[in-house]
């Protein structure tokens, strides 16, 4: 049980954080570039070192980021003028010194509580509330950020993703089977003066059983193992069944246009065909689907990297473990497994449609404005599927778009061998383009049509324009699916909530 603090400690907390530099950037010039591991072990020695100054921040990370104990006169200067005894139970005597039992997580300036990896005093609990992990910083990366007006957070966690989304909507629920990570989520509510989130206990989408949103997002427990130790990675299901049934139920659960967006993983089976499993999930839902794969691991690999990050394990522990996890892969059909984001958008006025991308090398940081740019995009297609439609209209390059070269020295000049386009903002598509492409890109200029774009490039090749419209109309619909091509007239204003 967190401590309870008056609304006049949380500020005072909140602002010794803030004075002293306990956020992203402070630690990031404290630290460096590094990811501080869940249980420093070897890497001990050397934040210590780093945070070897005795100001504030340095006593403040060692205590609430690497979960070292601190001493009590270093505590309250950096915490003054609050007291060590108003913290309540954030804190616990460690001998001499005080020690920390939660881990306090700064991000996109938030500072959220969350359990200390390994649980305080060394007991993990099966209710641990987790940290900011990969897949936090994916799940919120993904989100598309247009203002909406009613916003979920299925499995909230420590409340991070409810937040985030307070941020562009006017009304938050977050869900979440703990009600421990409840209580979390309601003290980083405090602590970061983000009142209004209204939060419920229960199993996946029970607590608001008939009730629509225009955002659902969720960081659901989706390892696949064949363990129920921890609720934030285990669901209990077989498998990719939570994830399976919770984008079943979603599209009920959304209103006309809204969109679910969730991070997971899911079954490669041997033998059969993933993406075509994944489809069946979509089948009749209403929805629009668009997968966008991170990774794709081998079993093994994939039992080798959960054991490691998530069960501290003696090597004999480790063995028996990998035995077990891979035996159940194994008995399973499953093969490899698939990681990433799944966004489904509801939307009756036409047949939906289902994309499988993977999430190009080098994209970073939030890409929601690409994967809203991504369904106009492919709204746009819809309506122009005719050929003629599309032959009238005019289009421009992005902004974004980069063209790079490789040439080779031969016969006394540059030969260029290939090329490639990339877009270096948003979702980073690259491919390579010949040199018909490469024309066609040079006159959508968003002035000529692509009916008179298509007449100048079949008169540099030499051939007539019939010859080249349909490969260059397919080759057209695709780089504007990616985006590389934008109609002249594109705005990338997202809608306001209506
Ligand atoms: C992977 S954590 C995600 C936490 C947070 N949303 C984030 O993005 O970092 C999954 C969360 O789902 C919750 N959870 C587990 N099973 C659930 C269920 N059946 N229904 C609702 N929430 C559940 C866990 O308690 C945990 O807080």
């Amino acid at each position: 049980m967190l401590a309870a603090l008056s609304p006049d400690e949380f500020r005072a907390l909140h602002e010794a954080l803030a004075r002293a530099g306990y956020h992203e950037q402070g630690l990031l010039d404290t630290l460096g570039p590094i990811e501080v591991p869940n249980l420093p072990g070897a890497e001990l020695p050397h934040l210590l070192h780093l945070t070897r100054r005795g100001r504030p921040l340095d006593t403040l990370i060692r205590l609430f980021l690497l979960g070292v104990p601190v001493e009590a006169e270093a505590l309250r200067s950096a915490l003054a003028p609050l007291s060590q005894e108003a913290c309540g139970e954030l804190l616990e005597p460690a001998g001499d010194a005080v020690g920390a039992r939660v881990r306090l997580m700064p991000f996109r300036g938030l500072v959220l509580a969350v359990d200390q990896p390994g649980g305080a005093g060394g007991a993990a609990r099966a209710d641990q509330v987790m940290g900011l992990t990969n897949s936090t910083i994916s799940l919120a990366n993904f989100t598309i950020r247009a203002p909406v007006r009613r916003a979920l957070d299925l499995g909230t966690g420590c409340g991070i993703q409810a937040f985030l989304a307070a941020r562009h909507s006017q009304e938050v629920t977050a869900t979440d089977l703990s009600r421990r990570a409840l209580e979390f989520a309601a003290f980083n509510a405090a602590l970061n003066g983000c009142p209004g989130v209204r939060w419920l206990e229960g199993d996946g989408f029970d607590p608001v059983a008939g009730e629509r949103f225009d955002l659902i997002v969720s960081n659901p427990p989706f390892a696949i193992t064949p363990s129920c130790r921890w609720q934030y990675r285990d669901s209990g299901l077989p498998a990719d069944e939570f994830a399976h049934r919770l984008l079943r139920r979603a599209p009920g659960m959304l209103e006309e246009g809204g969109c679910c967006q969730i991070l997971c993983d899911w079954v490669q089976p041997a033998g059969r065909d993933w993406q075509e499993r994944l489809t069946q999930w979509f089948e009749g839902s209403g929805c629009d689907a668009w997968v966008l794969r991170t990774a794709t691991t081998e079993a093994g690999e994939y039992a080798h990297m959960w054991i490691r990050d998530t069960e501290h394990p003696t090597p004999e522990e480790a063995a028996r473990l990998y035995d077990e996890w891979t035996t159940h892969y194994d008995r399973q059909g499953i093969q490899a497994v698939g990681t990433g984001v799944i966004a489904l958008r509801r939307r009756s006025d036409s047949a939906n449609w289902v994309r499988f991308d993977e999430l190009p090398e080098g994209t970073g940081g939030e890409i929601g404005d690409a994967v809203l740019q991504g369904f106009r995009l492919r709204d746009f297609l819809a309506a122009k599927e005719d050929d003629a439609a599309l032959l009238g209209e005019t289009f421009r390059l992005s902004p974004d778009l980069r063209l790079q070269q490789q040439a080779e020295w031969s016969e006394g000049g540059w030969q260029i061998q290939s090329a490639q386009i990339r877009l270096v903002w948003g979702i980073r598509f690259a491919g390579n383009v010949d040199r018909n492409a490469l024309t066609l890109l040079g006159r959508l200029d968003g002035r000529r049509t692509v009916r008179a774009a298509l007449a100048e490039v079949a008169a540099s090749a030499g051939v007539s324009p019939e010859a080249i419209t349909p490969l260059c109309l397919t080759l057209l619909r695709l780089l504007i699916e990616r985006g590389y091509v934008l109609p002249a007239d594109w705005t990338a204003a997202p809608a306001a909530p209506q």
